[in-house]
């Protein structure tokens, strides 16, 4: 691939508030060939996450318009679970309630309709076209990617890489002590993930947590950049950012997917370790736990290393890049 030719790459997400900022940046970003978005039920059910895709589309109005195709309604085994307590109802921070100054609604029916093609032969498609040069960026639960390869598992092992915004190595949960959220919905998905033999990056809250977006500084760069789409990002994270608020004591939000995506661009924004990681499937208090072999003598023959973890992250080089790419061409 020469320097300048574009990397196909395709997103598989649960259509949520730091989803969209993702897709934002993907969507933006003229190194990327974005194939197609698909869609899994996480943050909100699988058909408004839909929406919500569909949404950030016709928000930044990209020359090319990425396929949008539907994935799966619920886990591999377990029952659902979303996060429309901190993402809003409608999983993008209640869109609804905004108006315009003739009393229009800012945020009007939908004029895109999603790809009739399942999300799941989209992935294997693209698997079977693009083989190594493909990557696959996932924000919400692995379900998708594991069905994907319970379907056709040698098709899927030809993609180049997935970067995985999930788990958590060294510091706790965040839907529980033990667990971050994508892996806790799914963790049968994450661990047939973890088994797959396909090359991993796993962006986790290690390294998700540290990078934060206050809304003093966002209201600051959408006051410099009026547009629909600094607009957008206002009015999509107030119910994020006030749960953390309430909970975290800091008026802003963690960019936990931007993150994803930005090391999906530039892998230099953050330092990996080579570990073996499962997820735990069975456990009563610890279920989606990602638990990594950081031992000193660790024995690699018995535990290989199947992922690239990532333990640091250059921050302020991360946070250039997200404003640079949420940056509206309009
Ligand atoms: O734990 C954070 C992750 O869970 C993010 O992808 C967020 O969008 C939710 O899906
Ligand atoms: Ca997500």
């Amino acid at each position: 691939m020469t320097k300048y030719q574009k990397r196909p790459l395709i997103i598989d997400t649960d259509g949520g508030v730091d989803d969209a900022l993702a897709m934002i940046m993907a969507l933006n970003c003229d190194q990327l060939d974005l194939k197609a978005i698909t869609v899994v039920a996480g943050n909100i059910d699988v058909d408004q996450a839909t929406n919500n895709v569909l949404r950030v589309i016709e928000i930044v109005q990209p020359q090319q318009l990425p396929l949008v195709a539907k994935g799966a309604k619920k886990p591999l085994l377990r029952p659902p679970l979303n996060a429309a307590g901190i993402h809003g109802a409608d999983g993008l921070g209640e869109l609804s309630q905004f108006k315009n100054a003739d009393g229009s609604p800012r945020y009007p029916q939908l004029t895109l309709e999603p790809s009739s093609e399942d999300a799941i032969n989209v992935l294997l498609q693209a698997a079977q076209e693009y083989g190594s040069e493909l990557t696959i960026v996932t924000l919400g639960p692995l379900t998708n990617i594991a069905t994907a390869l319970q379907r056709d598992r040698t098709t899927l092992q030809k993609v180049g890489r997935i970067v995985i915004m999930g788990g958590a190595v060294k510091v706790s949960g965040n839907i529980s002590p033990a667990a971050e959220f994508n892996f806790f919905v799914d963790p049968d998905a994450a661990q047939v993930v973890m088994e797959s033999g396909i090359p991993l990056t796993v962006v986790g809250l290690d390294v998700t947590m540290k990078v934060t977006l206050p809304l003093q500084d966002l209201e600051n760069y959408a006051q410099k950049q009026s547009s629909l789409v600094s607009q957008f990002m206002i009015d999509c994270t107030g119910i994020y950012m006030a749960f953390y608020r309430d909970n975290e004591d800091f008026f802003g939000c963690y960019l936990h997917d931007p993150l994803a995506m930005g090391v999906a661009i530039d892998p230099s924004l953050v330092s990996t370790e080579s570990v073996y990681m499962v997820v735990e499937t069975e456990g009563r208090f610890t279920s989606g736990m990602s638990l990594a072999d950081l031992r000193a003598r660790r024995d690699e023959s018995t535990f290989p290393p199947n992922v690239d973890a990532c333990l640091g992250v250059d921050s302020d080089r991360f946070m250039k890049l997200f404003y640079s790419l949420v940056h509206s061409r309009d």
